[in-house]
């Protein structure tokens, strides 16, 4: 059974790998649509660095640019971790691809009217885009399957000790999302920290096809900063949102209250989850919170392989 889905994203090194391990499954996702917001970098960066994802696999889903930062503030980008471009690291050509010209949120709205079944949203950047969305037209809340993102984290933060990125660049979007009463199943950090992939693996990633070395030499960039951070390995957060749609069983989840936290000092872009057994709240969200991680590792080498062979193979027939 295919499941339509809508990549909502910022690329990003690990969002430019969970598209591709998206893209290597349409048997089982079918991709209506990528939208992009800004938080890695700017919306135009980012906009541009997931056309030339695109491009490099030569396949023109329509890309339409949403928020440039969050509903209140400016943006935080995520230079850190992601570079000037965004996306630093790997050289790639420039996209054969342009952005089309509907917005996100109405892009969205479209294709969640067009669509004969449900849609399910992968935000896997600040939820702005989404949140727009949920607050200008709430009556689309019943043409949404559910939400599989990536963001927060229970037991921690990146950012601050309290906040995951995506959560803390716009945690107002974050909370009309949470409360939205939307099925959310919530890759934050306490699965994808464990998602990581170790040094060995990149290098045999650069030893095979020209996409699964394009991933590494993206990986190599963005293992930089997990280093510095003193991370043991490299963590595929975005990559999680994509793979708990295609391999569930790989994880292990339990159902929390969560709410988003926007007021605190030392606690804002909190993702506050209930871990009490006895709540007066009804768990919202489905958390992930454990994976097979040698069988995620496998699920991207084999897609990545699929892709590796699409490649070559679109390559020999634009010679023929
Ligand atoms: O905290 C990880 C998240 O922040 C990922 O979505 C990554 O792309 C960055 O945006
Ligand atoms: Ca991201």
């Amino acid at each position: 059974m295919t499941i339509p889905i809508i990549i909502d994203c910022d690329p990003g090194h690990d969002d430019a790998i969970a598209i591709l391990l998206a893209l290597a499954h349409p048997e089982q996702l079918q991709i209506k649509g990528i939208t992009t917001v800004g938080g890695n970098q700017t919306l135009e960066k980012i906009t541009n660095n997931a056309l030339k994802i695109l491009s490099f696999v030569d396949t023109d889903i329509p890309v339409a640019k949403g928020a440039k930062g969050p509903l209140l503030g400016t943006l935080v980008t995520g230079e850190e971790a992601h570079g000037e471009s965004g996306m630093d690291g790997p050289v790639l050509p420039p996209s054969r691809f342009r952005p089309i010209e509907t917005g996100a949120v109405e892009f969205i709205r479209e294709i969640l009217l067009a669509s004969d079944e449900p849609v399910t949203l992968v935000p896997i950047g600040p939820l702005t885009n989404i949140a727009t969305l949920i607050r200008a037209y709430p009556e689309l809340k019943s043409r949404i399957a559910g939400i599989s993102l990536m963001g927060g984290g229970i037991a921690y933060g990146n950012v601050t000790r309290t906040a995951e990125f995506n959560i803390y660049v716009d945690p107002e979007a974050a909370q009309i999302v949470f409360e939205s009463g939307i099925p959310i199943t919530m890759s934050g950090l306490d699965v994808t920290d464990k998602a990581a992939i170790f040094d060995d693996e990149i290098e045999a990633l650069k030893t095979r096809g020209p996409v699964s070395v394009l991933v590494g030499e993206l990986l190599d960039f963005y293992s930089i900063f997990g280093k510095k951070m003193g991370y043991h390995g490299n963590a595929l957060h975005d990559p999680c949102a994509i793979a708990w749609l295609l391999q569930p069983q790989l994880f292990q989840s339990k159902m929390l209250d969560v709410t988003v936290e926007t007021q605190g000092i030392y606690t804002r872009g909190m993702t506050v989850g209930d871990l009490r057994t006895k709540t007066d709240r009804q768990p919202n969200v489905n958390v992930l919170m454990d994976v097979d991680r040698d069988a995620f590792i496998r699920l991207l080498f084999d897609a990545l392989a699929i892709l590796d062979a699409r490649y070559v193979q679109q390559a020999s027939q634009g010679e023929s």
